[in-house]
């Protein structure tokens, strides 16, 4: 397959490296960007795609530009600075996002954008390492109806669900509502299990018979079996949680919502990373229970 038209990916991390794979995969002509330019090096070689020194180089001439680094500053930095995205991007072009940000950043560059005739939609994604990389992810979607219908092939291509969700801004309003929702699931399934243990049953025996019950989660049926052996060496970073923990509790500081859960989950995670465990996964909220 070939002649999708032509591509920008900026942020080759444990997401953006994937992604950008399935773009070429799907036919897409890719050029990408890495702040760390051996791993872009790496990517070109693996994809037959094509690297540039900046963001503007890598966007120059593209359709569509992707971006997925780590937070508001980083994004700001890969889009807005010197060498940013908008430095090389043609009029029409559209800017998607994937980074998890701020709706605040998402609201900025959405106008920003506009401002120099192109596009943004803000696009956070969930579905970890492993939705990247089997190009099963869910892309939640903030932005203009036609812009959206535009960049839609692209996300496509590492997207299972690719939804609009309103306005610049709504997917990483979405985004947050995900991060609260699995927030106060993995400390319960943490007491769950940590309980279990304690109670002297056969935690995996606990998982097959609850797991088809009303408890089942996502969380439990990924995470259940690794958090009885204490293992949190992979996944979904404490650090990176934090991070939209913070955003969903400033968020929360603007709308008026209540968050006492997420807020006291937060301060585990902050204890985590105390005990050396900022890059765990965010199961490893079974640490502090086990080692009291
Ligand atoms: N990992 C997950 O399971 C997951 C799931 C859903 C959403 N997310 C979100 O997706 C985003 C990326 O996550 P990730 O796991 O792919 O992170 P990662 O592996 O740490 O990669 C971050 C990428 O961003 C680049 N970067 C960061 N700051 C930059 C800056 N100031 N200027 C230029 N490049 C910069 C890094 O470049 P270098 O290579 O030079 O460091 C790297 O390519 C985050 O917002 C995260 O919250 C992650």
């Amino acid at each position: 397959m070939a002649g999708k038209g032509k591509a920008a990916f900026i942020g080759l991390g444990v997401m953006g490296y994937p992604m950008a794979g399935h773009l070429v995969a799907k036919g897409f002509e890719v050029t990408v960007y890495n702040r760390t330019a051996a791993k872009a090096g790496r990517w070109a070689a693996q994809h037959k795609g094509r690297t540039a020194p900046t963001p503007a180089k890598a966007a120059a001439g593209a359709d569509i530009v992707l971006t997925c680094v780590g937070n508001d500053d980083d994004l700001r930095a890969v889009v807005k600075g010197v060498d940013g995205a908008f430095a090389g991007m043609k009029k029409g072009a559209v800017l998607v996002d994937h980074t998890t940000t701020s709706a605040i950043v998402a609201r900025e560059i959405h106008a920003e954008a506009k401002a120099k005739g192109v596009d943004f939609l803000d696009a956070p994604v969930s579905g970890g390492q492993a939705g990247a990389e089997n190009g099963a992810l869910t892309v939640m979607v903030g932005g203009d109806a036609a812009v959206f219908d535009r960049a839609k092939p692209a996300m496509d291509c590492y997207g299972r669900a690719v939804t609009l969700m309103g306005p610049a801004g709504a997917g990483q309003l979405t985004k947050m509502v995900n991060q609260i929702c699995i927030a106060g699931l993995v400390q319960a399934l943490a007491e769950g299990m940590n309980f279990a243990q304690r109670a002297g049953l056969d935690g995996n025996l606990v998982l097959d018979v609850i797991s088809k019950g009303a408890a089942q989660s996502w969380q439990m049926e990924n995470r259940g079996r690794t958090m009885l052996k204490g293992e949190y060496e992979f996944g979904f970073a404490v650090d990176w949680m934090r991070k939209d923990l913070g955003i969903c509790l400033d968020e929360a500081n603007r709308n008026g919502a209540r968050l006492p859960v997420t807020a006291i989950v937060d301060q585990f995670y902050k204890h985590v990373q105390k005990r050396g465990g900022a890059r765990y996964d965010t199961s490893s909220l079974m640490l502090l229970l086990a080692k009291d």
